[in-house]
């Protein structure tokens, strides 16, 4: 008998958590306005929301931690970190920032202005809201394979060249200063790009002489997706994968709270000398000075050494059979979820589990709620609430699919979690022919409404 695959790792210190009753979650999810992002920590049994900064650390990362040298400038552990970012990803100019949207916000402070146009494959929601902020628009190229949660293509985070090759004939190089790669790209479903994608999508960026972008929060993920599905990469190391993704690029930013294995942090690095001037003017004054930009010490020693944790093979392989696990036993239960698996989350397609809720009522939100409600799971709608309204006409922008992501933190919980989240799902799947309507929004922010967004039963 083969010997199963088990974690490169075991527990040495626990978190209590507690499953409430039934009761308990009616009133507390009304107390919440309907928003999973309101509910106290306490109040959920298995949290899913999302893998970021939710992860455990090693004893590496935690013995760094007493290590951490605290002065403001130079510090050895921003010299540590920045060591294992030009290793890693071979970018030789680096900034911290607290976390991924300040990355972004550092670099987009740069390099998007108003009527800018900013391609890309899906872009993930802080980016898109720091594109839209700036008066840009973000285009999105990605493949229409990803719109299907049945089709198997295997890397469903590409971006269509054709698309691509369009919005720049389209729109003009001048009003384009980057071309942005989410790797995975999340919000498709935690989908991967192969290598051969990003390769021709730096071909378009170079001949055009427009910048390449790799937003890199789970760029370790990609590489094992890489290796494991793409021709010629079986035999490479993770590490040579992620060298060979950034040598594409010219710059990247980072939300290191993901395949980062940190709780809190994010870089911006890139080989451009005079980017990295002038981001370093937009990182002292939103961030810190630029050799801590936001982070303390020991949280740049943490980082350092989750960065190298982040490349494991075996580390990586544990965590993607984790996410597969779940989504197996959902695909046995019948229940509708993008194919195949992806890297952090299986997101569930909330359009064919709940045909009966219109979708003027929130279809995913409701679901996830009803998640919520079963079994003390908070997952997390990447539907029509996350989409925002259109900055111009101020409508609601109904996305392809609806998703509920079901999204796993890192070496944080078991397979018998993901059994109750299974079962939970399963649940509500047998009795979704009772349920026919949704929610109406009380209150909500001009953008990233999703975070505050107050709702009301229909
Ligand atoms: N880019 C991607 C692809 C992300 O998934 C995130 C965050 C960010 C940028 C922003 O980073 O949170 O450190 O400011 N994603 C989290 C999620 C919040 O739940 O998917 P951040």
């Amino acid at each position: 008998m083969d010997i199963p695959y088990a974690e490169p790792y075991k527990i040495k210190m626990i978190e209590p958590i507690r499953l409430s009753s039934k009761e308990e979650r009616l009133q507390w999810i009304k107390e919440a306005k309907y928003n999973l992002f309101n509910l106290r920590s306490e109040q959920v049994y298995i949290d899913l929301l999302t893998d970021s900064g939710t992860g455990s650390m090693s004893q590496n990362q935690w013995s760094q931690l007493m290590l951490g040298d605290e002065s403001y400038a130079g510090a050895t552990s921003y010299y540590k970190l920045k060591s294992a970012v030009n290793e890693i990803t071979g970018f030789h100019y680096f900034l911290p920032t607290h976390q991924g949207r300040a990355a972004e916000n550092v670099l987009f402070s740069v390099l998007v202005k108003e009527g800018d146009v900013v391609p890309g494959n899906t872009h993930f929601d802080t980016t898109k809201g720091h594109i839209e902020f700036r008066r840009a628009l973000p285009v999105d190229c990605t493949i229409d394979e990803a719109k299907n949660t049945h089709n198997n293509h295997p890397f469903k985070g590409n971006i269509d060249i054709a698309k691509l090759k369009k919005a720049v004939a389209e729109h003009g190089v001048d009003k384009i200063p980057m071309i942005i790669l989410t790797l995975t790209n999340n919000s498709a479903g935690g989908q991967p790009v192969s290598m051969e994608n990003i390769k021709a999508v730096s071909e378009v960026a170079k001949e055009n002489g427009i910048m390449l972008l790799i937003d890199g929060a789970r760029y370790a993920e990609n590489a094992y997706f890489i290796k494991n599905r793409e021709a010629g990469y079986s035999e490479k190391t993770i590490a040579e994968i992620v060298k060979e993704t950034f040598s594409y690029a010219d710059a990247m930013t980072m939300s290191s709270k993901k395949d980062g294995y940190v709780n809190m942090g994010g870089f911006i690095a890139m080989h451009s000398q005079e980017i990295f001037e002038k981001a370093s003017m937009f990182n002292i004054m939103y961030e810190g000075y630029i050799t801590y930009g936001g982070m303390s010490g020991r949280d740049m020693n943490a980082l350092a050494a989750g960065l190298y944790e982040g490349i494991n093979y075996e580390t990586l392989d544990a965590r993607i059979k984790q996410v597969a696990y779940l989504g197996a036993q959902l695909d046995d239960y019948g229940i509708p979820v993008q194919h195949p698996y992806g890297g952090h989350a299986i997101f569930v397609n909330a359009n064919e589990f709940l045909t009966h809720v219109p979708r003027e009522e929130y279809i995913a939100q409701t679901l996830a709620i009803e998640l919520y409600i079963e079994a003390g799971v908070r997952a997390v709608e990447i539907g029509t609430l996350l989409a925002d309204r259109d900055p111009d006409s101020r409508e609601n922008r109904y996305p392809a699919i609806e998703f509920v992501r079901l999204t796993i933190p890192r070496r944080t919980y078991t397979n018998n979690h993901m059994d109750v989240v299974a079962a939970a799902l399963k649940n509500i799947f047998d009795r979704r022919e009772t349920i026919t309507s949704g929610y109406e929004i009380v209150k909500e922010a001009p953008i990233l409404r999703h975070f505050t967004v107050e709702l009301k039963k229909k």
